[in-house]
């Protein structure tokens, strides 16, 4: 398969540019800033980006990439640390800029450059850096100024090199995107149209050969990424897959009924749906603390699972929802001693459990996934629902968690979710659901004073979960949200809209 390759230096955008590329039908992978030119060489990479990164090339112990690359004739984009580093490597001058460039400037393009086909005049670009090129090497030309006198692009077309001192990648750049398809497409020659499903009948086949007939347990938590692998796992060993999903008696509404008449009924496959309510629910009597919930919860569900899970006969491997994020995490600059992140809803399952990983989404980002998806024929209820995290409801009912205040809850969460699907908001948003707050406070009803609950509705929009805005939603929808709330949920008596983004808060309450 044809591919660009991402050599990640630590910049915060390394996966911005990837995702770029592939929504431009440009597969590519991100290596380590170390990966050797023989590595790179064995992937027939069509050309190699060099991303940014917070060293400075004059440091001592500044990431260099195997120098080797530079001679393979691939051509090579460097971006902002890697401009620099291609600046240093051939003879021109780095040093630290008067003042450190964080933001938006006017980009004046020079001449005709084939990273610029198509863009004219003056753009707006998103620049952070520390460090600036102030004379380009012999044989470059230079190809893009801003403020007038700063060297912002350059190139060496003879030896294939091209070098950007902004960020292409970033959203604010204009035409950022235009630029990385000429790279790419012009002066790569990528010429392909990837999609995620070009890998369908790859990762089939991959599958099929490391489960070598043996049996492949897979823990459904009701997701996208659970539900997409499990589909794609089928397709490779049918019946050789067995389910397992965990009813921990914090899930919403609805949520355990549409398991079963996805998997179970329409898809036919072997689901063992465990009701493990009562063991949660037990546990977390008393408990108020949020991170004590979240232990027993990841503890209770590890033991649930494990249990279930050896009463498979024949099983050796356990199947992830693993996304490519989590994978980058843990082959970046960082080095080989950064943590792998453990997958969020099966945390800490595979090393207790001494079963091989087979992780077939390990390639995708989530929209990728939720492609993918779409073209196995899953649901659109099961790909387009917002994130769920696994603790569930009980990190949304804050203090203790009974199955009294669970029930109100998820008759709550139920409503708005309704109310938002209707208005046509369900898919413009990341994030929707109600958090039960432990106050109760004074209302009236009827002629009678009433004393209950507080329900706090949570909408945000994000692109990652990382950063989010609370959703301007219409105030008729959220008015009526809360009249339905209060009237048809016993126990409420006052609904608020949470106005906070994250940072400083976070999306969930606990
Ligand atoms: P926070 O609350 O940290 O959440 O802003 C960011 C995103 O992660 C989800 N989340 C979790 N997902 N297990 C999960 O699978 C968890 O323990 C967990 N905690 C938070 C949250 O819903 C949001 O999408």
């Amino acid at each position: 398969m044809d591919q660009i390759l991402i050599l990640d230096f630590g910049s915060q955008y390394t996966q911005l540019i990837a995702r770029r590329l592939r929504s431009l039908r440009v597969y590519c992978e991100i290596l380590p800033f170390s990966a050797t030119a023989e590595d790179i060489l064995s992937r027939s990479p069509r050309g190699i980006i060099l991303s940014g990164g917070p060293s400075s090339v004059y440091d001592a112990d500044a990431p260099k990439p195997d120098l080797a690359i530079l001679n393979l004739g691939v051509p090579i984009l460097g971006v902002c640390y890697g401009m620099q580093l291609i600046a240093r490597e051939y003879g021109g001058t780095v040093s630290k800029a008067a003042k450190r460039e964080y933001g938006l400037s006017k980009l004046k393009i020079l001449k005709g450059s084939r990273l610029f086909k198509g863009i004219n005049g003056a753009v707006s670009v998103w620049m952070s850096h520390g460090d600036e090129v102030k004379k380009a090497p012999a044989g470059f030309h230079v190809t893009a100024r801003a403020g007038g006198s700063d060297i912002s692009a350059m190139e060496n077309p003879d030896l294939n090199l091209y070098a950007l001192q902004f960020h292409p990648e970033v959203h604010h750049t204009e035409h950022g995107t235009k630029m990385l398809e000429n790279f790419a497409r012009g002066i790569c020659g990528y010429k392909e149209h990837w999609t995620p499903s070009s890998f369908l009948s790859e990762s089939i086949a991959e599958i099929k050969k490391t489960a070598g007939g043996k049996t492949v347990i897979c823990g459904l938590s009701g997701g996208v990424d659970s539900s997409v692998a499990a589909v794609l796992a089928h397709k490779a060993i049918g019946k050789k897959l067995s389910c397992i999903f965990v009813d921990t008696g914090l899930l919403r509404h609805g949520d355990r009924e549409r398991m079963k008449e996805v998997f179970q009924d329409k898809f036919g496959y072997s689901l063992r749906i465990v009701d493990a309510s009562a063991l949660f629910l037990g546990r977390l009597k008393g408990v108020t603390s949020p991170e004590r919930k979240r232990k027993i919860i990841g503890h209770t569900f590890i033991e649930v699972f494990d249990k279930e899970a050896k009463k498979v006969r024949d099983a050796a491997f356990l199947l992830q929802g693993t996304l490519y994020p989590d994978v980058i995490e843990s082959v970046s600059v960082k080095g080989p001693s950064a943590v792998i992140k453990s997958h969020h809803n099966v945390g800490g399952l595979p090393a207790k459990m001494k079963l091989g990983l087979i992780e077939p989404l390990r390639y995708f980002f989530k929209d990728e996934v939720r492609e993918l998806g779409r073209s196995l024929k899953i649901p659109e209820p099961v790909l387009m629902q917002h994130p769920f995290p696994g603790p569930g409801l009980a990190i949304r009912v804050l203090g203790e968690v009974t199955p009294d205040r669970l029930k109100i809850l998820r008759e709550a969460d139920r409503l708005m979710r309704e109310e938002i699907q209707a208005a046509g908001w369900y898919p413009k948003i990341w994030q929707a659901f109600c958090v039960l707050l432990p106050v109760r406070s004074v209302g009236v009803m009827g002629d009678e004073r009433s004393y209950e609950y507080t329900i706090a509705l949570r909408c945000v929009s994000s692109v990652d979960g990382m950063t989010a805005d609370w959703s301007k939603l219409p105030h008729d929808l959220m008015h009526k949200i809360s009249s339905r709330i209060v009237s048809e949920v016993r126990g409420v008596n006052r609904v608020v809209y949470d106005i906070t983004s994250k940072p400083p808060a976070t999306i969930e309450w606990e």
